[in-house]
């Protein structure tokens, strides 16, 4: 039996002598202390920490050389990979709920305030403006889907003016700059009117991928993960004074909110009902949809304040 250490180290691993262990705690100390002169507080806190985390992973999983090169080559193939269009390590940091798990520490709940989530890649800035009822849709192929609702403040106060950004995948699970034509569709931005109100023509939402031809795909796959993500409408709202919302809104009794996000991005209180309504049903704006199904939805937005 191997002698055991009575440090905290040595019960987290239980296989290593006293005498192993010491010589690990030492290289961590010295890495750490290799730090100590950092002038940035901030930044010492984070190695610091980093090593500490670091560390503790390689000493607790007891890491092999092999598996050490396997973890560069991936980190190396995200690299390759990774360009203006495509973000391998945020994908990496999405798979691994490290993304949510910042956006839960920055953006803590706050009394009725609308809850924040996973911003994904497929964000651009300039989308076009488009006057309240308006269509984001443009060619994007989908069934039609009216979004309404209001923008308010946590005390119940409407936000004339709130910018609001919305962009969603197409009916065959693509965003429009996924296509190589430079089309605009799906996107679009638009301010709450003088209430606080807002509504949209876009497309009801379908479940879709994410990136999978790269090494988080094989990723996933190896792990038996899906990639794909539960149906959702992207949103980003801002107005001054107020804190800038990321969110989405899921579709209530969509089959993969139960399988599971492959970003673990669904939060109970942003699943909504889409409403469907059969051809025929007067649309919104008098919009002659030629005898197509289309859906309705309610997203009342609450904004909380900048400084919670
Ligand atoms: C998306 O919602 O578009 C998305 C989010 C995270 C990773 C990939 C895609
Ligand atoms: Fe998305």
């Amino acid at each position: 039996m191997p002698e055991t250490s009575s440090t905290a180290a040595a019960a987290l691993m239980p296989s290593v002598t006293a005498a192993q262990a010491a010589v690990e705690q030492e290289l961590v100390d010295t890495v750490v202390a290799s730090f100590d002169n950092t002038e940035d507080p901030r930044l010492k806190d984070l190695m610091q920490s980093l090593t500490r985390h670091l560390h503790n992973f390689i000493r607790e999983v007891r890491l092999t050389e092999e598996e050490w090169n396997a973890g560069i080559a991936f980190l190396t193939a995200a690299g390759h990979i990774t360009d203006e269009n495509r973000q391998e390590f945020i994908l990496l940091s999405d798979v691994l709920g490290a993304s949510m798990q910042t956006i839960a520490v920055n953006n803590q709940t706050h009394k009725t305030a609308t809850e924040a989530t996973v911003f994904g890649p497929f964000f651009v800035n300039d989308a076009p403006g488009i006057p309240v009822g308006g269509d984001i849709a443009g060619d994007a192929a989908g069934q039609p889907c009216w979004v309404e609702g209001t923008v308010t403040d946590t005390e119940g106060k409407p936000v004339p003016g709130a910018r609001i950004e919305v962009w969603e995948a197409d009916e065959d699970g693509f965003y429009d700059v996924q296509y190589t034509d430079n089309r605009v569709a799906g996107r679009a931005h638009l301010f709450a009117d003088q209430d606080g109100k807002y509504a949209f023509w876009g497309l009801t939402p379908t479940p879709y991928p994410i990136p999978h031809d790269g090494p988080v795909g094989r990723l996933l796959e190896a792990t038996h993960r899906s990639p794909v993500r539960a149906s959702h409408l992207h949103f980003m709202v801002t107005a001054k004074g107020l804190r800038t919302l990321v969110t989405h809104i899921f579709v209530e009794g969509d089959p993969q909110i139960d399988i599971g996000d492959s970003v673990f991005g669904v939060k109970e209180s942003l699943i909504k009902r889409f409403e469907p309504q059969a051809a025929g049903t007067p649309a919104p704006g008098g919009r002659n949809l030629e005898g197509q199904e289309w859906a309705r939805v309610r997203f009342d937005i609450v904004l909380a304040p900048a400084t919670s």
